[in-house]
């Protein structure tokens, strides 16, 4: 109970210092390939513009992940994270680029629960299975910190219009599938971009014009270009290095904006058994 008073207050004053300071550039991308799922839109496609030549643009809308591939001299892949099964044959088809790091940037918020937890978790693990890409950069969400009732196999199957409690959870539950990987020896970063102004964000508020006329959106949110700084800051640490960068920071595992949950090993193997059982048996 203190520890989320102290994150409403530090947490939210931290996100809202972070928006107003002028964002941390990269000097140099190194020359390594990486592939960004949910690159045409938001934070994803911030980030594939930044990378360049360098981005191979995973997207499902392939129309669109063209145009973006085509303007910054990158190659493009279609990744469709609806079920598990389209996001092996998805990483199948991505495996022929080779990329270097794999970010996880793909998913949705304010769908059904079932839908949230297969597109943000199930079908995400599936496919960075089926890729096998040496460094992998999860994007989750300091929501993560207010999941509640994250230990429901129901939600996997609960088609009711989520209340963000299902994308907190599944964010959490994202962040045990990181430690599971770390067990594996792969090198895995997750990232928490801060509260950023994309088409998922204005989806969901109900007046984001409002918010943009009275200049709320400057004072509150982040621009997609300084939320894919967090996520090259991420891609590019060192290889031994791995954790958690919150903003453009590497946190310690005692850090107040990671949920003690995220180490529980009691979470992380029901969450293996349960949301994951589908990867863990296959
Ligand atoms: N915005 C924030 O404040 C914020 C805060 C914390 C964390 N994040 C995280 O940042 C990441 C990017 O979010 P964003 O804000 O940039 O949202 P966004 O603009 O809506 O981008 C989400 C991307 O995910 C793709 N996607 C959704 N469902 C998919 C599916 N079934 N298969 C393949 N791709 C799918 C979308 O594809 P289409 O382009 O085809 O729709 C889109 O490119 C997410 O992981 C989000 O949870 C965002």
């Amino acid at each position: 109970m203190f520890r989320r008073l102290r994150w409403i207050f530090f947490g939210l004053c931290d996100e809202l210092a972070h928006n107003l300071l002028p964002s941390q550039q990269i000097c140099d991308v190194p020359p390594k390939r990486v592939l960004v799922t949910g690159g045409t839109s938001g934070i994803g496609e911030a980030t594939c513009r930044r990378l360049g030549a360098n981005a191979i643009v995973g997207g499902r809308n392939m129309t669109r992940a063209r145009e973006i591939a085509s303007e910054i001299g990158a190659s493009c892949v279609r990744v469709d994270l609806s079920s598990p099964a389209a996001a092996v044959a998805s990483a199948r088809r991505a495996r022929a680029f080779h990329p270097d790091v794999l970010v996880n940037n793909a998913a949705v918020m304010g769908k059904s629960r079932s839908e949230t937890m297969r597109v943000n978790v199930v079908a995400t693990a599936a496919f960075t299975r089926a890729l096998g890409a040496p460094v992998v950069v999860n994007v989750g969400s300091s929501s993560h910190l207010r999941a509640q009732r994250f230990t429901d196999p129901k939600l996997l199957a609960d088609d009711t219009k989520d209340d963000l409690r299902a994308y907190a959870a599944s964010k959490l539950c994202l962040m045990h599938y990181s430690q599971l990987l770390r067990e594996e020896g792969v090198c895995v970063r997750d990232c928490h971009p801060g509260i950023v102004w994309t088409p998922m964000l204005k989806e969901y508020l109900r007046y984001p014009n409002l918010v943009e006329a009275t200049g709320l959106r400057r004072l509150l949110f982040k621009h997609p270009a300084a939320a894919a700084t967090s996520l090259l800051t991420a891609a590019f640490l060192p290889n031994n290095l791995t954790g958690y960068v919150v903003h453009n920071r590497l946190q310690p595992p005692t850090s107040l904006r990671i949920s003690p949950a995220v180490h529980d090993p009691k979470a992380i193997a029901w969450t293996k058994e349960n949301i994951l059982k589908e990867i863990y048996t296959t």
